[in-house]
């Protein structure tokens, strides 16, 4: 009899397997490049060579899969190898529909090098399915892509409406959910096609480990031609990276949960705060997106909240130069909170307010971090 487990149990248990030949309830990293034929030449354990894929990342690709109710999960180096392989996948010349809002590395990369690979980029305001709609090419557009809540500004965006909007014109759908994670939204049963996450954040959860994912909704061409391009261009997990990536989504559910939680008390906290001007955060009422999030989301609004700060740039920066506890330094979703003036790291083309910082709430007591940042914004300018 097959249990029908919750997917906390599912992540809790990392599938549930145990290894055949010790009992061990944790499997051993698989860490071989290469597999022994059968006498007939075959390969009938399924594995032949470490690039195609690896036991460890399977397992890993398993319990992901489960988490986000998938057909099929691939996971890669990198966030940006996952989203840049999802976009390799399409046929090409595609046009394809990017928001406005999201992260600046993918954007930086649909902006200026996609074309070289035959990808044409149309960014539009995301939050809104009707703008959306209209930055669509009728047959020319193979893809739109979503991030929600985006990066910077937490801009949530309507997956089913823009699912509908999609495939109305015959394109695909393809959401980059990092920061909601499946504990808090699961894009697929929204009508999504792809999911991507950087595993870097959120799923891994402990800043050792870089990579990235892409679960499909069906194991179709785009599926076939991603895992092709993993394969052929290399961009595979290591086994090592995957095993802490397994250990990691053990506790998904207990730090996302732990980690909204404390970014809604920080964000109740600090949006009447004398120094701060706006706290952008979806579980704010005035956010917004606050409606379409509370809709889409489940148990929480997310683990990161932006706060503009009254006095500008500078005592933003003079903010995040004084906080003790908060570590200052870019990436998000590990048990450590991180605190970042965001435009100094996207540069002059960002949309990003010079007053901004970007905070990533970790597992700490929510009230050392609002008294480390009370501080912080209290000390005087150097
Ligand atoms: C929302 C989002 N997507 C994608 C990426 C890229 O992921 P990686 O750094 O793992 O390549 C990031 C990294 O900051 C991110 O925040």
């Amino acid at each position: 009899m097959t249990l029908k487990l919750n997917p906390e149990t599912i992540a809790a248990q990392a599938g549930g397997a145990v290894d055949a030949e010790t009992g061990a309830v944790v499997l051993p990293v698989h860490l071989a490049t290469t597999f022994i034929r059968d006498p007939d030449n075959q390969y009938r354990k399924g594995y032949d060579y470490g690039r195609p894929d690896n036991a460890t990342v399977r397992q890993a690709e398993g319990v992901l899969n489960t988490l986000e109710g998938g057909a099929a999960t691939l996971l890669l180096g990198s966030g940006m190898a996952a989203a840049t392989t999802a976009f390799l996948a399409l046929e090409r010349p595609a046009h394809v529909v990017a928001p406005q809002i999201m992260y600046w590395g993918l954007r930086k990369w649909l902006a200026e090098d996609a074309r070289a690979h035959g990808i044409e980029a149309t960014f539009a305001d995301a939050a809104d399915p009707a703008l959306l709609a209209a930055a669509i090419r009728p047959t020319r557009t193979r893809l739109v892509w979503l991030e929600s809540p985006a990066n910077p500004l937490w801009t949530v965006s309507d997956i089913a409406a823009v699912a509908g909007v999609a495939h109305g014109a015959g394109a695909l759908l393809a959401v980059d959910s990092t920061a909601a994670t499946p504990v808090l939204t699961r894009p697929l049963a929204l009508g999504a096609d792809i999911v991507m996450h950087s595993a870097t954040k959120y799923l891994n959860g402990h800043s050792d480990v870089l990579a990235g994912a892409l679960t499909f909704a069906r194991t179709d061409a785009v599926f076939e031609r991603a895992a092709r391009a993993r394969k052929m261009l290399g961009a595979i997990l290591g086994p090592f990276e995957a095993s802490l990536l397994i250990r990691g989504m053990r506790t998904l559910h207990l730090r996302v949960r732990h980690q909204s939680a404390s970014a809604m008390a920080m964000a109740s906290h600090f949006r009447n705060h004398p120094k701060i001007v706006q706290v952008l955060y979806p579980g704010l009422q005035e956010h917004p997106g606050h409606a379409v999030a509370a809709r889409q989301m489940h148990g929480g609004f997310g683990g990161m909240l932006s706060v503009r700060v009254r006095a500008g740039e500078r005592a933003a920066i003079n903010a995040a130069a004084h906080v003790k506890v908060w570590k200052r330094a870019t990436s998000l979703g590990g048990v450590e909170s991180l605190i970042e003036h965001r435009a100094s790291v996207e540069g002059p083309s960002t949309p990003c307010p010079a007053d901004l910082l970007r905070l990533s709430a970790g597992i700490e007591d929510v009230a050392d971090l609002i008294d480390d940042l009370e501080r912080a914004l209290d000390a005087p300018l150097a």
